[in-house]
């Protein structure tokens, strides 16, 4: 690395960032710096500053930037047609749910919105429409969610985010959701079983919780109890799914078959997209005028994405997904060997959380400044977990010099 040290604002991003600063609604806290571009897995500020790029736009850019037949996909497309709503068939998004149906076992049909959240606000419509289609009334309708999850921002997918630090002041919140605590033990999700559940929905890997994983066995234990008590199984795989884990869909490791998936974030390798992948028991359940979306399946967005399910739904692919995972934990390893920075690296495939030892707990967003001013971009989950979730093509040498820089960025966090 030529420049051991990046200046966190230089002075061509410094104008930008202030304008920035000014004209948001301060909801988010960017990083003091533009981010002007990327190239496979680096990116580069306005201030020709070079970072090895571990964040991936939080597990969106699945290929990097500019891979190339992403690019062709979105250029075809774009000069043909972008846009037309849902009052019209495209031939991006008919292709696209056929290449899901196709790669998923369990999918029969699917529903494009626009973003994560989204693709959870209409599960959770699904839901509830399914339940009232077994004459369920409302106050049977209820879903169990877990602690420590998140399933997006709009108010029924904070709602099902059960972390109170996400409610607060949004209150009132809408009803009909219970958390079960802790999340990865059946026993405690079968106490909550009662005749008012109609639903469970859950993460494979709880992402923005602090990348926890469940036991092996587990989501199979949720799909037997779903079936016992004949309620849906919903995953919102949006952080874990398109390869992250090794697998198309990590539900997929254990062969489970949920009723519902939600995908989205590397679904569109960088484009706004988000989808409902629905099981035979509930693929026709939202009928004409239930729901919609002006943008849902946006031609362009199908498109890349659709180029982006072919390159990664490939065995040469999901492994290298393993192998840079093996290099991804191996080098975390060797950094807490000689740091000692951690208690835990955890995770599967291409996503790994380093839980930060007592000394360092809170301090996962210093950290990360300080590896980014070191030129690697890491993230965090929660203020005691520093999070990796690198593009899925990444090579060995930018996985190699990416963790270099953390190190270096690390080790000058400790006293001398
Ligand atoms: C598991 C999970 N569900 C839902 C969401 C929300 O997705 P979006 O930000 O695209 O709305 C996220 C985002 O981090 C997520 O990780």
């Amino acid at each position: 690395m030529s420049t051991p040290y990046h200046t966190p604002s230089g002075a061509a991003s410094k104008a930008l960032v202030e304008k920035g600063q000014t004209y948001f609604i301060p909801n988010y806290k960017p990083r003091e710096m533009i981010l002007d571009y990327g190239k496979g897995s680096r990116i580069w500020d306005l201030d020709g500053n070079e970072y090895m790029d571990l964040a991936a736009g939080i597990a969106v850019s699945a290929l990097g930037h500019q891979d190339p037949d992403l690019l062709a996909a979105f250029e075809a497309q774009g000069r043909k047609l972008w846009h037309t709503s849902n009052v019209f068939f495209t031939a991006p998004a008919i292709e696209l749910a056929e290449a899901l149906v196709e790669a998923v076992p369990f999918c029969e049909r699917v529903y494009f919105a626009n973003s994560g959240t989204e693709a959870n606000e209409a599960a959770i419509k699904l839901i509830r429409k399914w339940a009232s289609e077994q004459g369920r009334p409302p106050e049977k309708r209820e879903i169990i969610t877990f602690t420590g999850s998140f399933h997006g921002r709009t108010l029924a997918a904070v709602t099902a985010t059960a972390q109170p630090k996400f409610h607060a002041g949004f209150e009132p919140l809408p009803g009909g959701f219970v958390y079960c605590d802790p999340y990865d033990d059946l026993t405690a999700l079968e106490k909550m079983i009662t005749d008012k559940t109609c639903a469970i929905l859950l993460e494979t890997i709880q992402g923005e919780g602090g990348v926890k994983p469940c036991n092996p066995g587990y989501l199979k234990g949720v799909r037997e109890l779903c079936d016992r008590h004949g309620i849906l199984m919903a995953i919102d795989e949006i952080q874990t799914g398109m390869g992250r884990t090794g697998k198309l869909f990590a539900c997929m490791h254990e062969s489970v078959a949920p009723d519902i998936l939600t995908s989205a974030k590397a679904l569109g390798c960088g484009m706004p997209i988000g989808a409902l992948l629905a099981g035979k028991k509930v693929a026709e359940i939202l009928q004409f005028g239930s729901h919609g979306s002006t943008f849902g399946g946006n031609p362009v967005a199908c498109a890349v994405a659709l180029a982006g399910l072919k390159k990664i739904n490939t065995p040469q692919m999901m492994r290298h997904v393993a192998a840079m995972s093996e290099r991804l934990f191996a080098g975390l390893g060797a950094i807490n060997a000689e740091l000692g920075m951690f208690t835990e690296i955890r995770g599967q495939g291409l996503m790994a959380g380093a839980v930060l030892a007592e000394q360092w707990k809170g301090k996962a967003g210093d950290l990360s400044n300080l590896a980014r001013c070191y030129g690697v971009l890491v993230l965090i989950a929660g203020p005691d977990v520093l999070r990796f979730l690198p593009a899925l093509n990444i090579t060995a040498n930018e996985l190699d010099e990416g963790l270099a820089r953390l190190k270096q960025g690390l080790a000058a966090a400790k006293p001398a």
